[in-house]
């Protein structure tokens, strides 16, 4: 059990395990993208640790960017709109890789993912750590999932709750 400000959580996944996973996920990724030379696209802050530990285990030529996405004061029905910062590189005719912490009611990624492909990409594939199927409120394609998780509030490998536990280097649960 471990205190994060007012909260507990309880172990979820060790770091042993995630990182087995993400050593098979390089593995794919290095298998589907031979002789491509893929954009990684990665989504600040959440996604850094799981970004770093995928990369770094995937045997391709390959280039890495950064990301991320902010909320601007305008709302639109559908919700928040969400502008990407720092999106420079050249994406078109490129196969990209976005790179992302969690999967949630996935509207973050849906939106992501159409202002990408706006910029005729090759290709979009997302990689996500975690995914929380039961949350999911617009349907989405993900090519490569860490963990299907419960709908319940997670913190570590690079997630945070209110700024704090992303050093974690396990998976904790709101207990
Ligand atoms: P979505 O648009 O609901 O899919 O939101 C995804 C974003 O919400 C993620 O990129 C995370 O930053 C955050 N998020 C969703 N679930 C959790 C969680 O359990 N712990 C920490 N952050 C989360
Ligand atoms: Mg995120």
């Amino acid at each position: 059990m471990i205190n994060i400000l007012d909260k507990k959580f309880t172990p979820l996944i060790s770091r042993e395990v995630i990182e087995s996973r993400i050593a098979q996920i390089a593995a794919e990724i290095t298998k589907d993208y031979e002789g491509s030379c893929p954009l990684f696209i990665v989504v600040l802050n959440g996604a850094f640790l799981f970004a770093s530990e995928l990369v770094k285990r995937t045997a391709l030529s390959c280039e890495i960017t950064f990301i991320r996405l902010a909320s601007y004061s305008k709302t639109m029905s559908t919700g928040s709109v969400r502008e990407i910062i720092g999106l420079d590189d050249n994406i078109t005719g490129r196969d990209i890789i976005i790179i992302e912490d969690i999967v949630d009611t996935g509207l973050t990624m849906a939106q992501l993912v159409k202002q990408i492909e706006n910029l005729n990409p090759a290709s979009v594939a997302i990689a996500t750590l975690l995914h929380k199927p039961d949350a999911l409120k617009t349907p989405i394609e993900i090519r490569y999932t860490g963990f299907d998780i419960e709908n319940k509030f997670v913190v570590g490998y690079g997630l945070d709750y209110d700024g704090l536990g992303r050093n974690l280097d396990a998976l904790y649960v709101l207990a």
